[in-house]
């Protein structure tokens, strides 16, 4: 199985732990979106994206390119790291991907250290996020593509 994994993370470093982390498992690289050309995704057999969740959204530079990206029937999985650890954040990502006839492989998501707006005020919440724990999750969940 020919995989990559797309990341976005520039607030803490946070998604980047867990992009990391599921890379190990499905023998992937990790690129930023500015060095995925988008004309070569149909030569991979699973996709991963995230980033984390700007404004109820992933990182324009993400939702971005996901847009670039042809239709080629392949498969996608999409996971985060944000301040709320919703999944439902993933919504307008997850759409764009079924619109061009992607397969949803899986979603992943946990907390992140987050310091948006006045929260970087007292320091931010989820200090530490994500976790030893948190990370064995998203390797749980990269074994389960691989499956
Ligand atoms: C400008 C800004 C906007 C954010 N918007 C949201 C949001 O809408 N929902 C949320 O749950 N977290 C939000 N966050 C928190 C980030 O998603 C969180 O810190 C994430 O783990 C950052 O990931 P990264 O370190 O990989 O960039 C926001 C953070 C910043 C700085």
């Amino acid at each position: 199985m020919k995989a990559i994994i797309i990341c976005e993370s520039v607030s803490h470093g946070n998604t980047l732990k867990v992009a990391n982390a599921i890379a190990e498992v499905i023998g992937a690289n990790v690129v930023k979106p500015a060095e995925f050309d988008a004309g070569t995704a149909c030569d991979y057999d699973l996709i991963g994206l995230g980033s984390g969740i700007y404004y109820g959204k992933h990182h324009k530079s993400l939702m971005e390119l996901a847009e670039k990206l042809p239709n080629c029937r392949k498969s996608v999985f999409i996971f985060s790291t944000s301040g709320k650890g919703a999944i439902s954040q993933h919504r307008h990502l997850s759409d764009i991907i079924s619109r061009k006839g992607y397969r949803n492989a899986g979603e992943f998501t946990c907390k992140g250290w987050d310091t948006w707006g006045p929260l970087k005020y007292i320091g931010g919440i989820n200090r530490g996020l994500p976790n030893d724990a948190m990370i064995e999750r998203a390797r749980e969940f990269a074994r389960g593509l691989k499956a």
